[in-house]
């Protein structure tokens, strides 16, 4: 298939892009480059053996760009990675976060549906149960409060391209929601590339062992968990990655609607996150224990089964995967791109 792929020089969109070429898929990447580099793009095209990825500089928010390269090809479906995602940020930015992530997806999706291309698979996110009613996490599971307006925009859109989808089933739509990606691809060349201080554990973790940050701060450890810090379903990339390859089978099948968690099932603390990383790698991570961050919840992992059963996709990499390629590419490339 020929494939739009939004926000495709992005972390996962990126290694996204590798896995569409060995499935035997063609992509387009449409990207504003507000938070990626096109250096990404160029290594993809050096690890697919492609001279290189094509591209257009487009934000999703503009139509006349849009339609541009719509009128030059054809696509069968498009993944949809672009957009904002920083959770802290959005509570700084809520306006921003709504209309590019709200106001693009809109935008993106008359233009996909004018130029008759009804497929479409959207990242959204383990955000959207809010602190989850169930552990394991099912689909079934109610979507809950969010506490930032990020999370909130994942969960409006997907009741927005569920609705369209049930408005006229010639879509089949395929939502996945993310845990957590960890990790890069195995050869080091391409990897999560954070502006300015890390939000997340894992490149935290990664700066502080290429000695860029002196310690991890570990955000609470009076959680009702085995060690008493946060846990968390971590996902490599590389198999989140295939898992779009997989919804993308689908899509084929004539889906209509597919939900689908993409997690490994298992819950990792923040503490067996760091000890994983210093065993596996040999490297120090110093840290110590701060107060708990607002917003955050003791537990979230996924019961990834109805992905198995339904998709066929389950992770292959596990947590000595995850953390030796994340060091890999930090190792590598200490300044990123
Ligand atoms: P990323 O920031 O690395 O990639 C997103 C890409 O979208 C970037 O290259 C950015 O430049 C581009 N973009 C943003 N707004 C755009 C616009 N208006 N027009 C065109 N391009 C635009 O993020 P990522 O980690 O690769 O995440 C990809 C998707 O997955 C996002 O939608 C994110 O919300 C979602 N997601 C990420 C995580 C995570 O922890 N990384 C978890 C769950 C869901
Ligand atoms: C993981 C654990 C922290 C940093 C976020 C978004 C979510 C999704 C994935 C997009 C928690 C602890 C972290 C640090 C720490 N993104 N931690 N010190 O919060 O589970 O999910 O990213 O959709 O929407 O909310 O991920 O990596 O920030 O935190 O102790 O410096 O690590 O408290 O327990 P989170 P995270």
């Amino acid at each position: 298939m020929n494939i739009l792929v939004t926000g495709g020089a992005g972390f996962i969109g990126s290694h996204t892009l590798i896995e569409l070429y060995k499935a035997g898929h063609t992509a387009v990447v449409v990207d504003n480059l507000d938070n990626s580099n096109p250096e990404a793009l160029r290594r993809v095209a050096e690890i697919i053996g492609i001279p290189e990825v094509p591209f257009h500089k487009v934000d999703i928010r503009d139509r006349e760009g849009l339609e541009r390269v719509f009128a030059a090809q054809k696509f069968d479906a498009c993944i949809h990675f672009a957009g904002l995602k920083s959770v802290g940020e959005s509570v700084e930015k809520p306006w921003e976060y709504y209309e590019n992530n709200i106001g693009g997806t809109l935008v993106l999706v008359d233009v996909m549906r004018r130029h008759g291309c009804k497929n479409i698979i959207f990242s959204s996110s383990a955000t959207i149960y809010g602190d989850p009613a169930e552990i394991p996490i099912t689909e079934n599971c109610p979507k809950g409060q969010c506490t930032n307006p990020y999370g909130w925009t994942k969960s409006m859109l997907e009741q927005v391209l569920m609705d369209i989808q049930k408005a006229d089933p010639e879509w089949n739509v395929v939502l996945l929601r993310y845990f957590n990606p960890v990790g890069a691809h195995p050869s080091g060349r391409i990897g999560e590339n954070p502006n300015g201080i890390p939000n997340n554990l894992m490149p935290y973790i990664t700066q502080v062992a290429v000695g860029k940050r002196q310690e991890l701060g570990v955000f609470g450890n009076d959680y009702p968990t085995p060690d008493g810090t946060g846990v968390r379903d971590y996902i490599h990339v590389v198999d989140l990655a295939g898992a779009h390859v997989c919804a993308l089978k689908a899509i084929e099948r004539k889906c209509g609607l597919g939900v689908y968690n993409v997690g490994t099932g298992h819950g990792y603390s923040v503490l067996d996150m760091v000890k994983a990383f210093v065993r596996v790698n040999g490297v120090d991570v110093p840290y110590s224990i701060k107060p708990r961050r607002a917003g955050d919840i003791a537990t979230c992992y996924c019961n990834p089964a109805k992905a198995k059963a339904e998709l066929g996709w389950e992770a292959k990499y596990g947590i000595d995967e995850m953390v030796r390629d994340s060091w890999n590419w930090q190792r590598q490339n200490p300044e990123g791109f």
